[in-house]
């Protein structure tokens, strides 16, 4: 890790528990921006933004740690200027091909966890999918449907917390989750997979794709090793309720003001509910 994440790291943690929201770290960068290489900016700014080192805090207090990333979230997406930089051009690579490639039933009924805006459910139900998309800010549900307003497509979206879905009212023959699972605290991983298990029908194709170059995986300095730690934590997250059909090394594309598609390292992992 690069000097100037270091330093921030331990930053991020003060304001943490200073519980202060996410435009105070837009000034940080105003400053790492004359520092830093803007590829490494622009992680930098993920990983303060989602709160990567959550391990701790979300152990120690899980509840009032999910309840601050929560509100980081809806202040995000409420802020008129929030554009996120894990956005770019185009939809992942990884869910073109598996599109490509049949891997998901014709039409099927496609469930987006963690939707954001909506853009990538938008464009699977360009792709003929039936599609909801879900996620836990009411705000970006507003974006994602205000978007969508004048659409034919068969496409809905809903607020709704993935680690506590309420009982289901359709079952989806396919699931995707484009960097939510990832931003999850560990503590609420097994809540994450038994909602989605009740939510999807035997057989239901899920893929996911997790950025490695976050999360709960302190002392693990190489991309290996990070990318490794996170093969093996969905491994003992979801084998027990998904066939684990492989695991690619992908990327996200992230896009700044000045660089677009700049590759962090992901993993996708292709399931299939048992
Ligand atoms: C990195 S963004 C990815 C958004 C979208 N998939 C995309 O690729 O543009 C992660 C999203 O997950 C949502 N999220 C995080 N935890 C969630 C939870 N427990 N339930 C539902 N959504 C959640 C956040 O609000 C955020 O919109």
């Amino acid at each position: 890790m690069f000097c100037a994440e270091k330093e921030h790291f331990n930053y991020l943690r003060n304001i943490q528990l200073a519980n202060i929201t996410v435009k105070k770290h837009e000034k940080i960068s105003n400053t790492l921006n004359e520092a830093s290489h803007f590829g490494k900016l622009a992680r930098l700014l993920y990983k303060i933004h989602i709160d990567p080192e959550n391990d701790l805090q979300s152990e120690l207090a899980p509840d009032q740690y999910y309840e601050q990333q929560k509100n980081r979230w809806e202040t995000s997406w409420a802020g008129d200027d929030f554009n996120p930089i894990w956005k770019s051009s185009q939809i992942p690579p990884v869910l073109q091909r598996a599109i490509a490639e049949g891997w998901f039933p014709n039409s099927a009924a496609v469930l987006d966890i963690g939707c954001g805006d909506g853009e990538i459910s938008r464009s699977l139900a360009e792709q003929n999918f039936e599609v909801l998309g879900i996620d836990y800010s009411a705000s970006a549900v507003k974006r994602a449907r205000e978007t969508n307003e004048n659409s034919s497509l068969k496409l809905s979206f809903s607020t709704a917390d993935v680690t506590r879905l309420p009982p289901p009212q359709k079952l989806f023959d396919a699931l995707i989750d484009i960097g939510c699972f990832h931003v999850i605290p560990k503590v609420f991983a097994n809540k994450y997979k038994e909602s989605i298990y009740s939510w999807s029908k035997p057989g239901a194709r899920f893929l996911l794709q997790c950025n490695t170059e976050i999360g709960p995986h302190h002392n693990k300095p190489t991309e290996e090793e990070r990318r490794n730690w996170w093969i093996a934590y969905i491994l003992k997250t979801f084998e027990d309720a998904f066939h684990i059909e492989k695991i690619d090394k992908t990327n996200f594309y992230f896009s700044t003001e000045r660089e677009t598609n700049i590759p962090i390292p992901a993993i996708a992992a292709w399931m299939i509910r048992r």
